[in-house]
């Protein structure tokens, strides 16, 4: 039934990179928002979700991770809900541990990768270097013969931008990305957090169906109600279809990073699941204890 049912639906894209090397301004510049400036210290502590215009009015949405060694794990997550990466390698840095780690991630994954060559507005940038540099890890750029898509940009000058979205509208078309949209919602944890005055909230990017005010869920081992969806924006929304990322609110606890959100048909329904999934996570943890 889900078959006869598939629509298009938006690429799910994930910035990789070395610390430093611009994701969050490249993700800022394809937004035209400014969160780098607002984060503590420069350093993104947690993967934003946001969607963005094409110039021809398709959606891709972006999932930013952050650059530091400790948060691989998180990276790994993100990997799995992606179907593009997009490696972010700062033309006057090159390719550097990180780089190549998220190149690893991406490769396990079997996702394919769009190398954003940035900072090409610096003095000492070399995107030759660039492109030969990834030959020893096999991407092999349109240039040299392959079918790796690299885009030279500039975050912070805003050049190339286009030419990024348009090489990411390349890579999807060829993937023919589908969802059923009219189905009960199912969707990814991306993060969660317990909020002083809304309590437990969490980023859910949508895989299928659409989730709608009200939708009775169990998200990891809580369940809870639909109370808000919150988009990107900050607005308020009813609903949330296939790949795109909404804050959820009127969940019963804080979920984890990569739990999966299941609309259920009724509480009874919900507290059974979570109940079960509560178990297996405390059967898990038993076996898993030293002896
Ligand atoms: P982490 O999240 O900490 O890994 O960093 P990031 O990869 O998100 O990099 P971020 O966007 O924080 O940028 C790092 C620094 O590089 C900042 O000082 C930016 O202003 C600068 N930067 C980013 N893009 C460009 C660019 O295209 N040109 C120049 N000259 N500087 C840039
Ligand atoms: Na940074
Ligand atoms: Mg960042």
């Amino acid at each position: 039934d889900d078959a006869a049912n598939l629509k298009a639906r938006a690429p799910v894209v994930t910035i990789m990179g070395h610390v430093d090397h611009g994701k969050t301004s490249l993700l800022d510049a394809l937004r035209g928002a400014n969160v780098q400036a607002g984060e503590a210290g420069g350093i993104t502590q947690h993967i934003g979700a946001y969607q963005v215009k094409t110039p021809d009015g398709s959606q891709v949405t972006f999932l930013d991770t952050p650059g530091h060694e400790a948060f691989t794990e998180m990276r790994q997550r993100g990997a799995n809900v992606t179907d593009i990466v997009i490696l972010v390698v700062a033309a006057d840095d090159g390719l550097k541990p990180q780089s190549i780690e998220a190149i690893n991630h991406a490769k396990a994954a079997g996702v394919p990768i769009i190398v954003a060559i940035n900072k090409v507005d610096k003095e000492g940038a070399n995107p030759q270097r660039v492109r030969e540099r990834l030959l020893e890890h096999e991407l092999v750029v349109e240039e040299m013969g392959g079918d790796v898509q690299n885009v030279e940009v500039s975050a912070l000058k805003k050049t190339g931008l286009d030419k990024l979205l348009g090489a990411i509208a390349v890579q999807a078309e060829i993937m023919e990305l589908k969802a059923n949209p009219d189905r009960a919602a199912e969707g990814t944890v991306v993060e969660a957090k317990l909020d002083k005055g809304r309590g437990p909230v969490a980023t859910i990017l949508v895989r299928r169906g659409t989730l709608k005010v009200g939708d009775i869920f169990v998200c990891g081992a809580e369940s809870g109600r639909v109370r808000a969806l919150i988009d990107d924006q900050g607005k308020q929304v009813k609903t949330a279809g296939p790949s795109m990322p909404v804050e959820v609110l009127g969940l019963g606890g804080v979920p984890m990073a990569g739990d999966t959100l299941t609309v259920v048909e009724n509480e009874a329904r919900a507290r059974e699941v979570a109940a079960y999934r509560q178990s297996e996570a405390l059967k898990r943890r038993t076996v898993q204890a030293p002896v």
